[in-house]
């Protein structure tokens, strides 16, 4: 319906390389999925259109680099984010470890109003491997850590899968217009 409200919402994606940031979003805007790993250089965003509590919204997900020597991100690119997506791998430890780095980054360059109440999304990715034998950070520690930030709403997904990547998006953007 044209006389609907639209709401663009302005998301960005970080984490560590490899932890599959840009499979995420491709399995959620595309429903494609690739075994094989290009590093994200720079930045770059796809768009998705939601219907939410009747409320038109247009997703704008910002896909970024992992790898420090890909990064060129000013300023200007955190200003004016409406929600932050931490993703990890449930296999490898370091890149859980990282989620504070990740937070405390986008909180200094962001530097929202609120930084208490700002909405940050957590995902531990790839739970697919190896039916989730080989992985080493559990629910609960993650669980816990997104309680120690101010209850940030966590998803276990698989892009190679396509499990929970819907919801954990959908929650995404709930999640930034509650904050509106
Ligand atoms: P940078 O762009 O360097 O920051 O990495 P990224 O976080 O975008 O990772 P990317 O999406 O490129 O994925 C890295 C590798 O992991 C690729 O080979 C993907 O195929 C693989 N991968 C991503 N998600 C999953 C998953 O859920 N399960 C499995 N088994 N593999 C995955
Ligand atoms: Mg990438």
């Amino acid at each position: 319906m044209s006389s609907r409200r639209r709401t663009l919402l302005k998301v960005i994606v970080l984490g560590d390389s490899g932890v599959g940031k840009t499979s995420l979003m491709n399995q959620y805007v595309h429903k494609k999925f690739s075994q094989q790993y290009k590093a994200t250089i720079g930045a770059d965003f796809v768009t998705k259109e939601l219907i939410i509590d009747d409320r038109h919204v247009t997703l704008q997900v910002w896909d970024t680099a992992g790898q420090e020597r890909f990064q060129s991100l000013g300023v200007a690119f955190y200003r004016g984010a409406d929600c932050c997506v931490l993703v990890y791998d449930v296999n490898v430890t370091r890149s859980f470890d990282n989620l504070n780095n990740w937070h405390e980054e986008f909180l200094k360059q962001a530097n929202p109003t609120d930084p208490e109440r700002f909405p940050f999304i957590m995902l531990g990715n790839k739970i697919d491997i190896d039916g989730g034998n080989s992985r080493v950070v559990s629910e609960k520690k993650a669980m816990e850590w997104c309680a120690s930030k101010g209850n940030i709403p966590y998803f276990e997904t698989s892009a190679k899968e396509d499990y929970n990547v819907d919801d954990a998006f959908v929650s995404v953007a709930k999640t930034a217009l509650a904050n509106e």
